[in-house]
């Protein structure tokens, strides 16, 4: 032993790491791996360093070091030992469980996290946002300088704040105040949960609500982050068809207990639910008993007439869960959302997002309350309903002069995306995917819908691009569908 151990050790001598680090962290894998065997013993230090050309302090610093991480024993006047029970050599692990084949072990994924793998939601873009990816607000346009000192001067009070609620009271009175005058919403501030994205709030919703086998509707097309949450949670969804107006009500589906509606732009037809079907819906959930989620992502944005009132204030009773999110009206990076929950039911909200860890930092939430409070965030959304107005507008000329005969464009009365319906022989997942490559991402309908119909489209976000890139983004998509 005393003669193979420098045969195994390979220390670079012009390498960035000192010698005591790369010898340590060599003789730690010989020992981890099982290479030097438990109760072996080794070299004195003296020995060590006289074979491999160190100085001895180097030799013992490591010795000590591994002595003091558990790997060694040493005892006065004694060469160290290699302490027991140390291998992680795989070959003396318990047997494997039968589901991993070996040589490639794989760690068993709930049925959740696998159905994810095979979800609706799009691939994870990991490059630079392009033309016309949906649900990108423009970060070119936002008040960076106004919000930087927002950012600055709430770091600079978090001293002061000695105790911080997780949802903070200033916030809450400043979103209240904008939600009242805006949504018509009906509630306290204290009813206000900030969480980091409406996604998070979803799952909030859903955890604290649905028991497995519990039914819930969700619009068809629709968002698949609501069926994400509601999966998660154990619930058995039912696809819910649209017409003009939204959700069809439809007494023979499965009484639900939850509800998912994105009233003011449906996701991702864009269309507003009108006061008449809002009320209907209201009185459904009343009969059945069942609860709405509101999804109100991007509701900030309207470019033909004020907003309807939302459906949290038009309720008879509190069952609504109103959702909005600020990353969609101020940008992306901005993440908290918020949900507006029952007042009886503050508490036990609270208690779920400490315990589901669905909390923001309080001095980002302080940064908001001061923006909100400052009048810059609703003269950020008074600019960009002007700008995105333009550029929605933009994208429907363009769209029409390049691909008019094969897509129906609706023109979204807000919001920040459209829906360009397609023929219903077109294939348009492959469209989506040609279109990826020439670097214009979009989303296909059918990734969308729930339900069996020969409804086909692209969905295609506005926002975020000038009209340059509108012009040449749509060139591409006409020369593909030619
Ligand atoms: C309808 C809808 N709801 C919720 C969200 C989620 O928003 P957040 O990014 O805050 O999770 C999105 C995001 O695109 C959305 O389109």
């Amino acid at each position: 032993m005393d003669d193979l151990l420098p045969g195994m050790l390979h220390l670079a001598r012009d390498g960035d790491e000192t010698l005591t680090r790369q010898l340590t962290d060599q003789l730690r894998r010989l020992i981890a791996t099982g290479r030097l065997a438990p109760g072996q013993r080794m070299p004195s230090s003296r020995q060590l360093a006289q074979s491999l050309g160190l100085s001895r302090n180097t030799v013992s610093f490591a010795i000590e070091q591994l002595a003091a991480e558990g790997y060694l024993t040493l005892s006065a006047g004694r060469r160290p030992v290699v302490a027991e029970g140390l291998s992680l050599d795989r070959r003396k692990s318990p047997p494997r469980n039968r589901n991993n084949r070996a040589g490639s072990e794989r760690i068993n994924l709930s049925a959740w996290a696998s159905s994810l793998q095979r979800s609706v939601w799009p691939p994870i873009h990991k490059e630079r946002p392009r033309p016309f990816q949906p649900g990108l607000a423009d970060e070119r346009e936002f008040p960076h300088d106004e919000w930087s000192r927002c950012l600055r001067r709430a770091a600079r009070n978090a001293p002061l704040r000695r105790d911080r609620p997780i949802n903070h009271p200033p916030l809450q009175q400043a979103l209240l105040r904008h939600l009242v005058v805006h949504r018509g919403i009906k509630a306290k501030a204290s009813q206000i949960l900030f969480v980091p994205t409406a996604q998070a709030g979803l799952m909030l919703v859903a955890n604290a609500l649905l028991e497995s086998g519990d039914h819930a509707w969700v619009e068809s097309p629709g968002y698949a982050g609501a069926n994400v949450a509601f999966e998660a949670a154990g619930a058995i969804l039912s696809a819910i068809p649209l017409d003009s107006q939204g959700m069809v009500i439809s007494p023979h589906k499965q009484t639900p207990r939850l509800i998912f509606v994105t009233p003011s732009h449906q996701y991702p037809t864009g269309r507003l639910m009108p006061v008449g079907r809002r009320l209907e819906l209201l009185r459904f959930a009343e009969t059945a008993g069942a609860c709405i989620i509101e999804d109100d992502y991007d509701g900030e944005f309207h470019y033909e007439a004020r907003p309807v009132a939302a459906l949290q204030g038009l309720a008879p009773s509190q069952r609504v869960f109103h959702l909005g999110t600020f990353s969609k009206a101020t940008y992306a990076d901005i993440r908290i959302g918020y949900v507006v929950v029952p007042e009886a039911l503050i508490d036990v909200f609270e208690l779920a997002q400490r315990h589901m860890g669905i909390l923001t930092p309080v001095t980002m939430q302080d940064a908001l309350a001061d923006f909100i409070s400052a009048g810059a965030y609703l003269g950020h959304i008074r600019r960009m309903t002007r700008l995105y107005k333009g550029r929605r507008d933009r994208m429907l000329q363009a769209l029409a002069a390049e691909a008019g005969d094969r897509l129906a464009v609706e023109a979204p009365a807000g919001g920040m995306q459209l829906l360009a319906r397609c023929r219903p022989q077109t294939n348009d997942q492959q469209l989506a995917a040609r279109l990826l490559e020439a670097g214009v991402v979009s989303r296909a309908l059918t990734k969308m819908l729930y339900h069996k119909t020969s409804e086909r489209g692209l969905f295609l976000g506005f926002a975020a691009w000038n009209d340059q890139e509108i012009d040449r983004a749509a060139r591409i998509l006409g020369r593909i569908m030619r």
